[in-house]
C-alpha cells in the first residue's frame, strides 16, 4: 500500500524564488548560483538533506532495451555510464546548456549529446527568444484535442530547431488547490480533461522528434513547502484523480517522466518504489526513463528504486568552479565502488535513456536533421489557442444589446484601463516563463481594431512599474540602464534609498541580459530575471528617511546585464487611480485589464486580484456601467465587483499573441468558445480546501487529500456549494440548442448521441459535455457527478449536427483499493448532457 503518513516538521513557507538552469561564462554554474542567492536570502525553502543510503538489492537489467542498446551500454566505461544519469550544464570547453541541462553522450560509440529545456508554455532558453504560447489552462479550456496536438507540435518543432532534445512538459498535476502558484502551468481540476489534453499535446511534441518529460509524478499540487511536504493520498483517489493523466501520458508514449519534490504517502517521490516501480513500470508498462525534478533526489539508492536520472546541479563551496550533481554523480560512483548500489542499477538506467534515444532516431548513422525555426507558425498557433481558450464568463444585455462584442461605431469613446493593457501579461513566472519574440500591447491592438473614428484613451489606474526612480534618491547614485559586465554573481550596489514621506511605495526593476535581486531594508526582495519574469515590483511600506539598499545579480555569457529601477510613490498611486476612474466616467465603454502573478515557488496568499485591483475595477464599474473586464489570470480569482460589470472575458496568460486575440474577441472577429476547466469559487471560504488546513497547506508537513475523489467540481456538487462560475462554463456570441439524446453501451464503454443546433446568428463552437452519476455500490466513494466525455463541434448559424460523445469504459469504473485494480461500477447510471456542469440540457440513463 502506498498509504502511510509520515511525521514531519512544519517548514518555513517558501517565498518567491525564481529558479534557473543556466550557464556561466566560464562554466556551467548558474543554476547553483541562483540557488545560492535564494538560499542566502532565506528563500529556498527546506531542501532535504540526503537520506542515509540503505544497502540495495541487486537490480536486474534483463529484458530492458534492444540488443543494440544493451550492447552499446555494455561497451561503455563506468564514467561514460555515469554521465547519463545526471544532467550537467555543459562539457568543459564543449557546448553550454542554454536550457536546463546537457548530457555529453558517448561520441566514440555514436551516442550523441542531449539538451533539455523547460517547459510547458514554450521553449525556455536563457537569453533566447521563442514562441510564448498561451498558458496550459488556456489550452485546456479549448476542450479540443486537435488544438492540444497543434500546441505540442509547436513545442516539438521549436525545441528541435533551438537545439533541444527533451522538453520538461507537460505538467499534468491536478488543479486541486485554487491558490496553487503553478495552476497556470497545468490543465484542469478534472482528470479526464487533464488526461486527454496531456496525451494530445505529447503526441504533438513527439511527432516532431522532441522527447517529452511529463511532470511532476505525483501529488505536486501546491507550492507551499513543495520540497518537503508529504502528500497523503488514498489509493482510490490517487488512481482516479491524480494519476490518470500520467497514465494517459505513458500510453501516449511519453519518453520520460519527472518525479516530484514532494513525498507521496511517506516516501519521497523520486525514491518511491511503489510509485516508480509497481505503478509506473509494472501496472503501466512504462518503457522510458524517470528523471528527478531539480535536485529532488535524496540518496544514491534512489537509482535502485525506479529513478534513472538526476536533474540539477549541486552547489559546492562558493569557490568551486563547477558544481556537481547531488547524488548521481561522484556520490553514485563511490556507492557503486563500495557496493551500496549495484552497477546493474546504473546499467538499467542508461539502457532506458539510450533506449529512448534509439526510439527517437538519435542513434541512427544520420541523426534527424534539425528544422529551421518557424516563428510564423508558432505565432499562428499562439493566436489560435489564445482565441479558442478564452472564456466569456459574463455578457449582459441592455436594451436588447449585448455588452460584447463591441461595435466599432464612429465616435465611440473607449477608456482602456489597467497596467497589462500597456505591459502585456504574456506568461506566468518561474521555469515556465518564456521570453517571447514580441508581444503587442493590448492597448495598441485595440486602437488598431477600433479604427480612426474612435477615441481610445488609456490609464493604468495601478501602475505596476512606475517612473524611473530618481537618481538623487539613491546614494551613491545608481543611474538607470546600468550596464554590468558578464560574469559571476556578485553584489554590484550598496547604498541608501531616501524616502520623502511615510507610505506604500512600489519599487520595481526591469532587467535584460540576466538576473538581479534588489533588497530594500528587510522588506521582501525584488527579483527580476529576463528568463523567468517580466517586470517585477514589490509594494512595500517605508518610513520617511533612509533605507539600506543592495543589489546583486549576474549576466548571461553573451551580453551585459542592464538594470532599470522604477518606483511609484503613494501620491502618484492615488493620482493614477483617480485619473483612471475619471477616464472611465468620460467614456462610452471602459475596458479594464486585470492580472495576477501565478508563479512557481509560492502559492497565492488569497484568491483576490493582487495590488488593490478589485478596488479599481469596482470604482470604474460604478463610474461606467458599460465596463468590460479582461482577466489575465492564471487560475480562478474572486470578483466582488461582478454584478456591476457588463461583461467579463477570461484571457488567462494569453501568450505572445494575446493582445491581437483579445481585440479580435472583444470586437467579435472571433467568437469565444472556451470553457472553464476549473471551478471559480464564490468566496475565500467556499472551495474544497477552505476550513481544512490538513488539506492545504498541510499540518506538520503533511497534506491529506481527504476530500477523496470529490475534487474540483465534484466537491461543489457533493457539498451543494454554489461557485461563482461552474466547471465547464463559457458563453458564446451565439447560442446552442440540444435535443434527441440517445445513450447506448458499446464495446469500448458507451456512446452518447445528441443533436446540437446553432440557434444564433454567428458561427460558433460548442463543447458538448457528458456527466455521469454514480453506480449502485454504496460502499465505494464515487463522485456525485463526474465528467465522462466531451466533444467540440463547430456550427454555422442555423446548422445542426448529430454529435457523438464517446464515453470510455474506464469512466464507468472505479479503483478497487482492496484488489488494487479497476472494477466496473454496477447498476444503471444517470447521464446528463450540457453546455456546462451548471447548464444541463438533457438527462438520460445508461442501463447496466
Ligand atoms: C520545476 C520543474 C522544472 C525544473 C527545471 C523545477 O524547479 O519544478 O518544473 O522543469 O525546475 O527548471
Amino acid at each position: 500500500m502506498l498509504f502511510r503518513s509520515r511525521p514531519g516538521e512544519p517548514r518555513p513557507r517558501p517565498r518567491r524564488r525564481p529558479r534557473t538552469g543556466t550557464t556561466g561564462r566560464r562554466g556551467p554554474v548558474r543554476p547553483a548560483r541562483l540557488l545560492a542567492v535564494a538560499v542566502a536570502l532565506g528563500c529556498a525553502g527546506g531542501l532535504l538533506s540526503p537520506a542515509t543510503a540503505a544497502p540495495a538489492a541487486p537490480v536486474a537489467a534483463a529484458r530492458e532495451g534492444s540488443d543494440r542498446v544493451r550492447s552499446l551500454v555494455a561497451r561503455m566505461t563506468l564514467d561514460e555510464k555515469l554521465s547519463f544519469v545526471h544532467w550537467t550544464a555543459g562539457a568543459e570547453g564543449g557546448p553550454l546548456a542554454r536550457g536546463v541541462g546537457y548530457l555529453p553522450g558517448v561520441p566514440r560509440l555514436g551516442v550523441p549529446p542531449l539538451e533539455v529545456s523547460d517547459g510547458p508554455t514554450g521553449i525556455r532558453l536563457n537569453g533566447v527568444r521563442a514562441t510564448a504560447l498561451p498558458t496550459p489552462t488556456a489550452l485546456a479550456a479549448t476542450l479540443d484535442d486537435g488544438l492540444a496536438r497543434e500546441y505540442g507540435r509547436v513545442l516539438g518543432h521549436e525545441g528541435r530547431a533551438l537545439g533541444q532534445d527533451v522538453v520538461l512538459a507537460p505538467m499534468v498535476n491536478i488543479i486541486r488547490v485554487p491558490h496553487g502558484g503553478r495552476n497556470f502551468e497545468t490543465f484542469s481540476e478534472d482528470p479526464l480533461v487533464t488526461s486527454r489534453t496531456a496525451a494530445a499535446e505529447i503526441e504533438g511534441i513527439q511527432s516532431q522528434g522532441l522527447m517529452a518529460a511529463v511532470k511532476h509524478l505525483a501529488g505536486n499540487n501546491q507550492e507551499t513547502d513543495r520540497f518537503t511536504v508529504d502528500a497523503a493520498i488514498d489509493e482510490q483517489t490517487l488512481h482516479e484523480v491524480e494519476l490518470p493523466a500520467f497514465r494517459s501520458a505513458v500510453d501516449a508514449g511519453a519518453a520520460a517522466v519527472m518525479c516530484s519534490y514532494n513525498s507521496l504517502n511517506g516516501a519521497h517521490s523520486c525514491g518511491n518504489e511503489s510509485l516508480l516501480q509497481s505503478v509506473l513500470r509494472d501496472q503501466w508498462d512504462f518503457r522510458g526513463w524517470v528523471l528527478s525534478d531539480w535536485l529532488a533526489t535524496h540518496a544514491t539508492t534512489d537509482l535502485t528504486k525506479g529513478l534513472d536520472q538526476e536533474l540539477g546541479l549541486e552547489m559546492g563551496k562558493p569557490t568551486d568552479p563547477v558544481p556537481d550533481s547531488r547524488h548521481l554523480g561522484a556520490a553514485l560512483k563511490a556507492a557503486i565502488a563500495d557496493g551500496t548500489v549495484p552497477e546493474s542499477a546504473l546499467d538499467r538506467a542508461v539502457i532506458r535513456i539510450v533506449g529512448r534515444m534509439e526510439r527517437f532516431g538519435l542513434l541512427a548513422a544520420t541523426a534527424p536533421a534539425r528544422p529551421a525555426r518557424d516563428a510564423a507558425a508558432g505565432r499562428a498557433t499562439a493566436r489560435r489557442i489564445a482565441e479558442n481558450g478564452a472564456v466569456l464568463l459574463r455578457n449582459t444585455t441592455t436594451a436588447g444589446r449585448p455588452a460584447l462584442p463591441l461595435t466599432a461605431t464612429a465616435g465611440t469613446g473607449l477608456a482602456v484601463i489597467g497596467d497589462s493593457a500597456l505591459r502585456p501579461k504574456v506568461s506566468g513566472l518561474g521555469s515556465a516563463h518564456v521570453v517571447p519574440d514580441a508581444a503587442q500591447a493590448p492597448l495598441d491592438a485595440l486602437r488598431e481594431r477600433a479604427g480612426t473614428g474612435v477615441t481610445v484613451t488609456h490609464e493604468p489606474g495601478i501602475d505596476r512599474l512606475g517612473g524611473p526612480l530618481p537618481a538623487e534618491n539613491l546614494s551613491p547614485v545608481f543611474t538607470g540602464g546600468k550596464q554590468l559586465d558578464a560574469g559571476g554573481d556578485r553584489q554590484f550596489y550598496e547604498g541608501t534609498l531616501t524616502v520623502p514621506a511615510d507610505g506604500d511605495y512600489r519599487i520595481g526593476m526591469q532587467v535584460d541580459g540576466g538576473m538581479a535581486v534588489l533588497q530594500v531594508g528587510d522588506r521582501s526582495p525584488v527579483y527580476a530575471a529576463d528568463s523567468f519574469s517580466d517586470t517585477t515590483s514589490v509594494l512595500m511600506r517605508l518610513t520617511r528617511g533612509t533605507h539600506r539598499v543592495t543589489m546583486s545579480g549576474w549576466a548571461w555569457p553573451d551580453r551585459p546585464l542592464k538594470v532599470d529601477l522604477a518606483w511609484v510613490t503613494p501620491q502618484r498611486a492615488a493620482a493614477d487611480f483617480d485619473r483612471a476612474v475619471a477616464a472611465a466616467a468620460a467614456a462610452d465603454t471602459a475596458v479594464v485589464f486585470a492580472q495576477d502573478e501565478g508563479s512557481e515557488g509560492y502559492d497565492r496568499p488569497s484568491l483576490s486580484l493582487p495590488d488593490g485591483q478589485d478596488r479599481l475595477i469596482a470604482a470604474v464599474a460604478k463610474a461606467n456601467p458599460n465596463t468590460v473586464v479582461v482577466l489575465n489570470t492564471g487560475s480562478s480569482v474572486l470578483m466582488p465587483w461582478l454584478d456591476d460589470t457588463a461583461a467579463v472575458l477570461q484571457m488567462w496568460y494569453p501568450g505572445q499573441e494575446g493582445a491581437q486575440a483579445t481585440a479580435a474577441l472583444l470586437y467579435g472577429d472571433a467568437n469565444p468558445g472556451g470553457k472553464l476547466t476549473q471551478t471559480f469559487p464564490a468566496a475565500e471560504d467556499a472551495h474544497p480546501m477552505a476550513g481544512h488546513p490538513e488539506r492545504f497547506p498541510g499540518v506538520n508537513g503533511e497534506q491529506e487529500y481527504n476530500e477523496g475523489v470529490h475534487t474540483g467540481h465534484r466537491w461543489y456538487e457533493q457539498q451543494g456549494v454554489r461557485p461563482l462560475f461552474a466547471f465547464g462554463h463559457g458563453l458564446s456570441y451565439t447560442s446552442f440548442g440540444y435535443r434527441d439524446l440517445a445513450v447506448e453501451r458499446t464495446a469500448t464503454g458507451a456512446a452518447v448521441r445528441v443533436t446540437v443546433r446553432n440557434t444564433g446568428d454567428r458561427t460558433g463552437k460548442e463543447a458538448v459535455q457528458v456527466y455521469l452519476g454514480p453506480g449502485t455500490r454504496a460502499d465505494v466513494p464515487q463522485p456525485v457527478r463526474k465528467l465522462a466525455g466531451y466533444t467540440k463541434v463547430t456550427l454555422a448559424p442555423g446548422q445542426e449536427k448529430r454529435v457523438t460523445v464517446p464515453v470510455d469504459a474506464r469512466q464507468l469504473q472505479y479503483w478497487d483499493r482492496d484488489r488494487d485494480t479497476w472494477q466496473q461500477a454496477a447498476g444503471a447510471r444517470t447521464l446528463q448532457v450540457g453546455s456546462s456542469s451548471a447548464d444541463i440540457r438533457l438527462t438520460g440513463r445508461l442501463e447496466p
